[in-house]
């Protein structure tokens, strides 16, 4: 069985325990069992309690195989798969990608390294706290303000239009504003959830989210 964790249009995630169960129900029916395969790359560093991701947030305990890339939360490049030794032994033996392509460099796995110390550090939950602070206001705000979008926690924040020229207006309406924001339309997105989606970084400041939500605040259409 395989999905995301979080999904990265609109932040929203998959409900890893529930799944999880299937995939235990399942399990004897088959002669190989059920693998629960789950790509958390917007999840990882970004939300749970220790920045575990969606296992953590779902409280869902570990999956079969937890893809994901370093280059998010993060921020290097490249990517990874954990699971149990047999499944990596499989893998480093059978994956066209990992064998066939060039691997990371000695310095990106090296910044990856650091970058999962930071997590793992109080640093790394002030930086998760102050994520969490942040993206509450955005959300919380938007909500005020009349705006449609999500419930949750996960940083990337959508501001759900529903339609592809209402979202192209409020593109352009934040670019003229110095907001640089990235609309998403059909087909990237299905019809009816075009939206704008924000992504709040723990680097922002707080006047950065207030300059955006004023800027939506004074739109001059109806929202
Ligand atoms: C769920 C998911 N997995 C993987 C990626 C891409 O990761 P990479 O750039 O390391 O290939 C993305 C997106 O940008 C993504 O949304």
């Amino acid at each position: 069985m395989v999905t995301d964790g979080i999904f990265s249009m609109r932040g929203d995630y998959a409900p890893l325990a529930e799944i999880k169960k299937i995939a235990a129900r399942f399990d004897g029916l088959f002669k190989e069992g059920v693998l629960m395969i789950v790509d958390d790359s917007h999840g990882v560093g970004a939300i749970g309690a220790t920045g575990r991701g969606t296992e953590e947030h779902t409280g869902s305990g570990p999956v079969d195989l937890l893809i994901a890339t370093l280059g998010k939360a993060f921020g290097v490049n490249g990517g990874y798969v954990t699971g149990e030794r047999v499944l990596i032994d499989y893998l480093r033996e059978k994956a066209p990608l990992y064998i066939y392509s060039n691997p990371i460099t000695p310095g990106e796995a090296a910044a990856a390294v650091k970058a999962l110390d930071i997590v793992d550090s109080s640093a790394g939950r002030g930086l998760l706290g102050r994520l969490r602070r942040l993206t509450l206001r955005f959300r919380q705000a938007l909500i005020n303000l009349g705006y449609e979008t999500l419930a949750g926690e996960h940083p990337v924040v959508p501001l759900l239009l529903r339609d592809t020229a209402r979202t192209r207006t409020m593109v352009q309406y934040l670019t003229t504003h110095g907001i640089l924001a990235t609309g998403l339309y059909y087909p990237v997105v299905p019809r009816g959830e075009e939206e704008i989606r924000f992504q709040i970084s723990a680097d922002h400041t707080e006047a950065d989210i207030d300059e955006v939500l004023a800027v939506l605040g004074a739109f001059p259409g109806p929202v």
